[in-house]
């Protein structure tokens, strides 16, 4: 029953026919379900098999010690590593004392189904067990947007002949035993039982495990409760151990009959509260779930997505697998950040352990730009957890020598978890990502309440951080030197363009806000002194150039060094960085990932039409894409300089990582950034929004294999909708009064009621496309034949 691409081609969901033991992990993290503070993996209800078992709880990690071979000051000296909670989500199922197992018998039918406008993940399965009896199981998971604390299942399992005894398992299991990790640094650590029992309770048909982790001494409940309906006789019991509760449901069905069973579950966890507390919170999810009751979450569910969608969809017209793709992607962004509520958003959200569950840049970068514009609360609760985390970052400026914050490159609680300096520490531009993220959310909402309370603070830390990191030279030019960029494959070098134009806009934000509000500022210790120093510094930032060549090098020489050998690099050996030492990555010209071509985009005005044009065309021949943050960067670029087809080609492949493991490693958890990229290149990149000015300002082109594309952003009170065909381009303000916007450089006024029409642009393509390294070029888009398209089967809901 392996298929090579296991996923129907469908706008409104992901269907999978069938059931690929090989593809396990893979479906498992395309199905994750989560709102931001729960994550379950989609793996199969009875728990086996299984690619890798996966619950997380946001912020609910296990410290590590970081050994080093050799020590060095400031190395830090403990990692945090997300780990699986308790899994709640098991129901096992014996026939007449046969485990329910894909693997034994014969798998008559087997149907996952995952539908972006429910938020249900559904699947139904006809199994003949190895003594020949025959069973339907369907089931419903759903993790709810709406009630933060709050899973739940509906199982159904029907005789297809009978009688026949059944038993249903209901269970919840702490330290499950994880498969090995094959050694990829992108993975995370498995950590042996990092959960020590602290409480066990089952009793009627409800249980509550509490455990605590070892050494981050974190407190984790979970709690089940079931409604358990039969035709006849159904007899249950609960029993629970140190690991296990389980709530057990016998009967016997006959033939057509049906074992109905809905569990709802429920996670808390605190660092502080007590054992009694944290059990009493989740007692509370439970009964508030149960009132609810199975129809209600689902009704809650539909309504909460309903509202998303109609103001959040991107449509697309002439790519139906990439208008799957681009809401696939819209809706996992969606549950990362829902309801994470002052945490951070890992990378890989909750659906996986990659990256040990560690959140980077890939959030105020890629994430949050999208969230801005249609869940702009999400946004302030991601930058108010980064406002927590400050403390840290002030220690850790201080013990680097540093004014201001040093937020760290990847973290789960606030701590610099890196132990690779270079490509850690040294990307200091996380810092400015961070500015950039706060300066977009106010200009977005007008939040200045949030201004005054968080965003002067993270800007001034900043700001100070930059201030102390850089100099004046004798030229009084200002150098920021020793520092990563974006690519990482360059370190330590100096006056990386990406770094000084984003530092650039730090300073100024920083000094801006500091005006804004005078009073906050001065409790900060901010003086006039400071901001002109602040401001001194943006206007004297160095942003070094190559006269020669006439293209900006990412870094002061990078232009001079040595060409890698791309003809000399076979296609295994990508990605490089698990075949080369970095040594030789570092000193040579090989780009892993959209830098230049990425401060172009987002600081789009300080570099000039012809120069957008030579630099696009010099990086791209040196640019791998060994990391997925890249090809939607060059997406957007690629359109700006009038490659749209080019950009076509790059959008689908941000927007197709996951959803056809273009990567191979979507089996450790969903690349949010890409997800979240496809959004950006649609929207940046076709759509041409930039929003580095006072007002949105658009650049609408459409690549020949589209031939619509519509999207809607949230902006203060307006709702702004952009509908884009080859002719035309009409903005038309659904919500709220006047919205000025620039359309091709030129004031618009929306108004609410009168939409406004402007012919697209068609710019001029170069008489060249642009060539990548060979081997490198993305998958050509457009003509392609041959895609499958499916429809999501709706599985009976009773
Ligand atoms: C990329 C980083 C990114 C990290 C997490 C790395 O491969 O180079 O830019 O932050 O992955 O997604």
């Amino acid at each position: 029953m392996t298929t090579p691409d296991p996923f129907a081609v469908d706008p409104w969901g992901v269907v999978e026919h069938g059931f690929d033991l090989a593809g396990q992990a893979r479906a498992e993290s395309v199905f994750a379900l989560s709102n931001g503070h729960i994550g379950l993996r989609g793996n199969l209800d009875e728990g086996e098999p299984h690619g890798l078992p996966g619950t997380y709880l946001n912020g609910v990690f296990e410290l590590r010690p970081l050994p080093y071979a050799e020590s060095g000051y400031g190395f830090p000296e403990s990692g945090q590593s997300v780990i699986n909670v308790t899994n709640g989500k098991l129901i096992r199922l014996l026939v007449d004392d046969e485990p329910f197992d894909l693997r034994y018998g014969e798998v008559r039918g087997h149907q996952r189904s995952l539908d972006f406008r429910e938020g249900l993940l559904r699947r139904s399965a006809e199994w003949t067990s190895p003594a020949g009896r025959t069973v339907r199981v369907t089931s419903q998971r759903m993790v709810s947007l709406t009630q933060r604390a709050v899973a739940a299942v509906e199982y159904t399992v029907e005789a297809v002949d009978g009688p026949v005894r059944i038993v249903v398992q209901s269970e919840l299991v702490a330290n499950e035993q994880l498969p090995l990790g094959d050694g990829d640094p992108r993975a995370a650590a498995v950590l042996e039982a990092p959960l020590a029992a602290e409480l066990r309770h089952a009793a009627g048909s409800k249980a509550v495990l509490v455990h605590r982790t070892r050494f981050s001494g974190l407190r984790v409940a979970a709690g089940i409760d079931h409604v358990i309906e039969g035709p006849g006789r159904v007899d249950t019991t609960a029993e629970s151990s140190e690991d296990q509760a389980r709530i057990t449901a016998t009967t016997v069905l006959k033939a057509g009959e049906r074992l109905r069973l809905v569990k709802f579950i429920a996670y808390g966890w605190s660092a502080t509260r007590s054992l009694p507390a944290v059990r009493d919170q989740v007692e509370a999810a439970l009964t508030a779930a149960r009132y609810t009751g199975w129809d209600g979450l689902v009704d809650e569910q539909k309504e909460y997505l309903g509202r998303f969608w109609s103001d959040s969809d991107i449509e697309i017209e002439g790519d139906v697998e990439l208008q799957q793709a681009v809401r696939f992607a819209l809706f996992h962004v969606l549950q990362a950040g829902a309801r994470s509520e002052e945490r951070a958003i890992p990378a890989k959200g909750l659906t996986g352990p990659g990256y040990d569950g560690h959140s980077f840049w890939d959030t105020e970068t890629f994430v949050l730009p999208v969230l801005t514009y249609c869940l702009p609360a999400a946004v302030n609760q991601a930058l108010r957890w980064r406002h927590t985390t400050l403390p840290m970052a002030r220690d850790r400026a201080a013990q680097l020598g540093l004014a201001g914050a040093v937020f760290p490159w990847r973290t789960i609680r606030g701590e610099e978890c890196s132990g690779y300096w270079p490509a850690g520490t040294a990307a200091f531009h996380i810092g400015a990502d961070i500015a950039a993220a706060v300066v977009r959310y106010i200009r977005a909402t007008g939040d200045l309440e949030f201004e005054r309370a968080y965003g002067l603070e993270l800007l001034v830390e900043t700001a100070r951080m930059w201030r102390s990191l850089g100099h004046h030279d004798a030229h009084g030019r200002f150098r920021i030197e020793g520092v990563t960029g974006p690519d990482e494959y360059s370190a330590v070098a100096d006056n990386n363009v990406f770094t000084n134009l984003m530092a650039q806009s730090n300073l100024r934000s920083a000094a801006e806000s500091a005006t804004r509000h005078q009073f906050e500022a001065a409790a900060l210790g901010v003086d006039t002194e400071e901001a002109a120093a602040w401001r001194d510094a943006a206007d004297k930032m160095f942003i070094p150039y190559d006269e020669k060549l006439g293209v900006h090098p990412q870094a002061d020489g990078f232009t001079d060094h040595q060409l890698w050998d791309f003809e000399g690099t076979p296609p295994e050996k990508y990605p490089l960085l698990l075949h080369y030492p970095y040594f030789d990555l570092y000193r040579k010209q090989v780009v892993k990932q959209a830098d230049l071509v990425l401060a172009m985009q987002v600081r789009g005005d300080a570099f000039t039409q012809e120069q957008k044009v030579r630099n696009f065309n010099y990086y791209e021949r040196l640019t791998v894409r060994d990391s997925s943050l890249s090809a939607c960067t060059q997406a957007v670029i690629a359109a700006e300089v009038g490659q749209l087809d080019l950009a076509y080609d790059y959008t689908a492949e941000a927007a197709l990582m996951d959803l056809r493991d273009l990567g191979g490693n979507t089996r450790d958890g969903l690349h949010m950034a890409s997800l979240a990229g496809a959004c950006i290149a649609l929207v940046a990149g076709f759509g041409g929004l930039r929003d580095h000015d006072e007002h949105l300002s658009f650049r609408p082109r459409l690549p020949s294999g589209l031939q619509r594309l519509a999207f809607s952003m949230a902006v203060r009170e307006h709702l702004l909708r952009i509908d884009i065909t080859h002719a035309t381009t009409t903005y038309t303000l659904l919500r709220g009064g006047v919205l000025p916007i620039l359309h091709e450089g030129e004031s618009l006024r929306v108004e609410k009621g009168r939409p406004v029409v402007r012919p697209t642009q068609t710019p001029q393509t170069p008489a060249e496309r642009a060539v990548q390294p060979p081997g490198r070029e993305p998958a050509r888009r457009h003509g392609q034949a041959g895609v499958q398209v499916g429809t999501v089967d709706h599985l009976p809901a009773e």
